[in-house]
């Protein structure tokens, strides 16, 4: 089946020859066509051409995209959106001056949703987390990383991997699960975190990998959370069994996660909000992306994440919405984006190559979605605008129109904003 997606205003290829990443003086260059169409054949980009030679091709379908602007789909690397209950009144609670760290020493935070994920069916957070996973495909977004971590026993952990996996099979776009099962000590373990961490390293990392429930593992590496030794020997067995790599870590303490996840090779470092400036060096020279979550600095009023010195120094930098109930309650990855203008003076043409691949790479997909190149899925956010800056100056809203995913349109704003 061959299909063209026709004369839209704009393409933003991010084009990135063959390298399927973006850093330092390659983020300059978006890859901006105008007068271009996309052909495709079946799941994949068959050839970027000029409007002036699609007279000529063979077509079963034209899909008219006049007075629009294409970007590849948008990659959600990093959520928590497989979660039960409300945070609203720990919300409140800052809101009056408590930390959420404290909070979380009170046994709320993490330990309050885990409560509700524990007191929660299969089917119950199935019919959770499925409006959550529509609402990112209304924005364009064709890939989504969905984190467990709430779950926090055997069974509780297994059952929120089932779910992500549930829609793995069942959704129109690409689920991709990771397994966090390090993602804080529960209760029942407060005093013995030797014996959570033989159940994480000699219990759910070999089940979680055997039984196909995730291919990535991810940690939190924080005073309230896992030492940065304990990460060592979680991500050492992890390595062993053949995971993808991921690490939440410089978030509130410097406890020396970003060392042993670079050690590792991990695929990304997420949050960095108090990372040292001795240590992007190290990062900027490594393959790990630097996932940067914009909205948790903004829902907690934090310190944002040295976008510019990162982008500066050469690492590879992405964005995401980190969605949670706790620390990011902002499931709109366009918010995140404008954040990062804002407030991290990121300029767009950083911001959408950090949505995409960038993201893709974090995920370890950017040989096969994240950039409008020949031989790649065809995944694309067509937005309702005929200048890619509208997207970022719409604060809080999308302007996606269309969520194309290997060809097919899997969403359709019928509506102008
Ligand atoms: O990425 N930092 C740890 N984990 C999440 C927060 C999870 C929660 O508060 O429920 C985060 O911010
Ligand atoms: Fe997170």
């Amino acid at each position: 089946m061959r299909k063209l997606f026709k004369n839209p205003s704009q393409i933003i290829t991010v084009n990135t020859s063959g390298k399927n990443v973006k850093r330092g003086k390659s983020l300059t260059d978006i890859g901006l066509l105008t007068g271009h169409s996309i052909l495709v054949e079946d799941d994949l980009i068959l050839d970027i051409l000029p409007n002036s030679s699609v007279s000529k091709l063979k077509i079963d379908q034209t899909i008219d995209l006049k007075n629009l602007v294409v970007l590849p789909g948008l990659v959600e690397c990093h959520t928590h959106a497989a979660f039960a209950g409300s945070r609203a009144n720990e919300f409140l609670m800052r809101l009056k001056g408590a930390s959420y760290e404290e909070i979380a020493k009170a046994g709320g935070g993490i330990t309050a949703t885990m409560k509700a994920v524990r007191n929660s069916s299969f089917d119950e957070l199935v019919k959770l987390l499925k409006p959550r996973i529509d609402n990112f495909i209304s924005q364009g977004i064709t890939t989504l990383e969905i984190k467990s971590g709430y779950g926090l026993s055997f069974y509780d952990e297994i059952k929120l991997l089932q779910v992500i996996n549930h829609f793995k099979k069942n959704s129109q776009i690409e689920i991709v699960p990771t397994f966090l099962g390090a993602h804080t000590y529960p209760p029942e373990y407060k005093n013995d975190h030797k014996l959570y961490l033989e159940l994480i390293i000699d219990e759910l990392l070999p089940y979680v990998i055997k039984n196909k429930l995730a291919e990535a593992v991810d940690a939190f590496c924080e005073k309230t959370a896992f030492s940065a030794d304990e990460v060592d020997k979680i991500f050492t067995k992890a390595k062993k069994l053949g995971y993808k790599l991921r690490l939440h870590t410089e978030q509130f303490n410097r406890v020396g996660g970003l060392r042993t996840a670079l050690k590792h090779k991990a695929d990304s470092v997420d949050h960095l909000e108090v990372i040292s400036e001795e240590e992007i060096p190290a990062i900027a020279k490594s393959e790990t992306v630097a996932v940067l979550l914009p909205g948790v600095s903004f829902f907690l009023d934090h310190d944002y994440a040295p976008a510019r010195k990162l982008i500066e120094n050469n690492a590879i930098v992405a964005l995401s919405t980190d969605f949670n109930p706790g620390s990011s309650n902002i499931p709109n990855l366009h918010l995140i984006m404008q954040l990062a203008t804002l407030k991290m003076k990121m300029t767009i043409e950083e911001i959408i190559p950090a949505v995409t691949i960038n993201a893709a790479k974090a995920l370890g997909l950017n040989g096969k979605t994240g950039s409008i190149e020949i031989g790649k899925q065809a995944d694309f956010a067509v937005y309702d605008t005929t200048d890619y800056a509208e997207i970022i100056y719409n604060i809080g809203n999308s302007l996606n129109k269309y969520t194309i995913k290997k060809g097919e349109i899997v969403f359709q704003r019928t509506e102008s904003l």
